[in-house]
C-alpha cells in the first residue's frame, strides 16, 4: 500500500453515517474517493465536490453528490495539500482547484487534510509557488499588481480553472507575514482566491509509509 492509499484509508474512518462529505481534488483526494466508493458507508453519505473531476470520479464510483448550495453545511471534508507547515498552515492549488476547495472547506464543520510526510515543511511556501486564481480580463495588469507586493509571478501555461479563470503561480521575494500577504493579494481587483489556507480548525493526517500520524 502506498502513502496516498494508507492516508486515504485512515481518513475514511472519520466518516459517520448521514454525513455530508466534501470531496477534495488531486491524486490523494481521488484515492480517497475511490476507496469511499467501494466502502459500506458509500450509500449512507452524500458528497459535495470541489471540482468537475472529483464530481466525475464520485459519479463513476457510485457516490451521490449534491450542489454546495443545497446543503446548510458540510459535516466533514477530505482534501489533499501541496505543503503543510509547523503551524498547520496549508498551501493548496497545485491542481488549480483552490477556489472551489476553499469554498467547500469554509462550509465544513470538520476539515481533514491527507498528506504524505514529504509535504511537511517549516514554513509555506517552501518548494511550491503560491497559486492565485485570476480573472482573464486585465490579467497582465493583475499580474503586475501582484508582483508589486514583492512576488515573482507567471501564468500557468495552457491551464484554465473549472471557473474559467487563470492560475498565476507566485513566489515571494522577501520575508513576509503570511496573513498580511494573503490579504494584500486578495485585495487586488481581478484576484479570485489564493492557495493559502490559513487558520481554521483542521486535522492533518500524515503518512510516512509505515504509520499515519494525526496532527491538530
Ligand atoms: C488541487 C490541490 C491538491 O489537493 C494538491 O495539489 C495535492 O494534490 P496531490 O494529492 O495530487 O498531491 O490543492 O488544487
Amino acid at each position: 500500500m502506498d502513502k496516498k492509499e494508507q492516508v486515504a484509508r485512515e481518513a475514511l474512518k472519520f466518516i459517520v453515517q448521514g454525513n455530508v462529505v466534501g470531496l477534495g481534488s488531486g491524486t490523494t483526494a481521488s484515492r480517497f474517493i475511490e476507496i469511499l466508493g467501494v466502502s459500506d458507508i458509500r450509500d449512507k453519505i452524500v458528497g459535495v465536490s470541489t471540482s468537475i473531476s472529483s464530481s466525475k470520479l464520485a459519479r463513476e464510483v457510485g457516490i451521490k453528490t449534491v450542489d454546495i448550495d443545497t446543503v446548510d453545511w458540510i459535516d466533514i471534508t477530505f482534501d489533499g495539500a501541496d505543503e503543510v507547515d509547523k503551524n498547520l498552515n496549508i498551501l493548496k492549488g497545485g491542481g488549480g482547484m483552490l477556489t472551489r476547495e476553499k469554498k467547500v472547506r469554509n462550509k465544513s464543520r470538520n476539515y481533514v487534510v491527507m498528506i504524505s510526510d514529504e509535504k511537511l515543511v517549516d514554513t509555506i511556501p517552501a518548494k511550491f509557488p503560491i497559486p492565485v486564481e485570476v480573472l482573464s480580463f486585465g490579467k497582465d495588469t493583475t499580474l503586475k499588481e501582484i508582483e508589486a507586493i514583492g512576488m515573482a509571478c507567471h501564468f500557468r501555461e495552457d491551464f484554465v480553472t473549472d471557473n474559467g479563470n487563470l492560475i498565476c503561480d507566485c513566489k515571494p521575494l522577501d520575508k513576509f507575514d503570511l496573513q498580511e500577504l494573503d490579504h494584500r493579494i486578495k485585495a487586488i481587483t481581478g484576484v479570485v482566491e489564493t492557495g493559502l489556507f490559513l487558520g481554521g480548525k483542521k486535522t492533518v493526517l500524515v503518512s510516512d509509509g509505515r504509520q499515519v500520524r494525526v496532527l491538530k
